[in-house]
């Protein structure tokens, strides 16, 4: 018979316990986050091409082992789970294609570190303090490198701020890479599977508040630099759901 699936506040410490639609779900969460490591970990690689200068391909080429070692702690879990990571893996979409970049383009790999890197970490903000104790505890220290990441990211855009052609350059990019990361990065706005992942503590906020904290931490960073959100229109083009509350973020930072 199958066991009920536990409810928010209720923990699941080992994998023995995560049974039925929960380990389901567990296991497309684990998924999607082994996707965005081992990709993640893919482009850093070919950033250390890409880099213009020394500095910044050893940086890539740390954070390529990072994102390695991101992707290592889920294999375990996935592996614990009784799945196969390989052929998980094996199933991810192509980096470059997924996620719309230009992986032989130093600026593109940028805009990525800014943009669809950081998105990633909020996701993992959530799985931080998932029901499922193995995945949760894994990832505090994740978050802690990402957090360097970004912080990367950041000044890579305030030095491309300074020259108005570099800045022009990291705008166009960003203007398509930006929407396809909101759409890809969050899911569904609306729907069962939302409901599910709070239901169980599989995640603890809606899309709609994680995609608006991710908003708004970009715009604090955004401010003063130049760089705007991607006109309404950018977002339409590819269907990408948007709340209300998101539109108005969005729209206080357009030209
Ligand atoms: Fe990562
Ligand atoms: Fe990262």
């Amino acid at each position: 018979m199958a066991t009920a699936a536990p409810l928010a506040n209720e923990m699941i410490n080992t994998p023995a316990e995560a049974t039925g639609e929960y380990k389901e779900m567990l296991v497309r969460l684990l998924t999607r986050q082994i996707y965005a490591e081992t990709a993640t970990s893919e482009v850093f690689g070919k950033a250390i091409t890409a880099a213009p200068n020394w500095q910044e391909k050893e940086l890539a080429a740390e954070f390529a082992a990072e994102e390695a070692r991101h992707a290592r702690g889920l294999y375990d879990i996935l592996t614990d789970l009784g799945e196969d990571p390989e052929a998980i893996i094996a199933g991810r979409p192509d980096a470059e294609e997924y996620w719309s970049l230009d992986l032989s383009n130093w600026l593109d790999i940028a805009v990525f570190n800014f943009t669809v890197d950081r998105a990633g970490s909020h996701q993992i903000m959530e799985y931080r303090q998932s029901s499922y104790v193995p995945w949760g505890e894994s990832q505090e220290e994740v978050l802690e490198d990402e957090e360097d990441h970004y912080g990367n990211g950041v000044e890579n855009l305030k030095q491309f701020a300074k020259d108005p052609e570099q800045l022009a350059a990291f705008q166009k990019i960003f203007d398509r890479v930006m929407p396809n990361c909101i759409k890809r990065a969050f899911g569904r706005l609306e729907g069962p599977d939302n409901e599910f992942c709070l239901q169980h503590g599989l995640k603890r906020h809606t899309t709609e508040e994680i995609i608006n904290r991710y908003l708004e931490e970009m715009r604090e960073h955004m401010d003063g630099t130049g760089l705007m959100f991607p006109p309404m229109s950018a977002f339409e083009a590819i269907n990408c759901e948007l709340a209300d509350s998101t539109r108005e973020i969005l729209q206080s930072m357009q030209r």
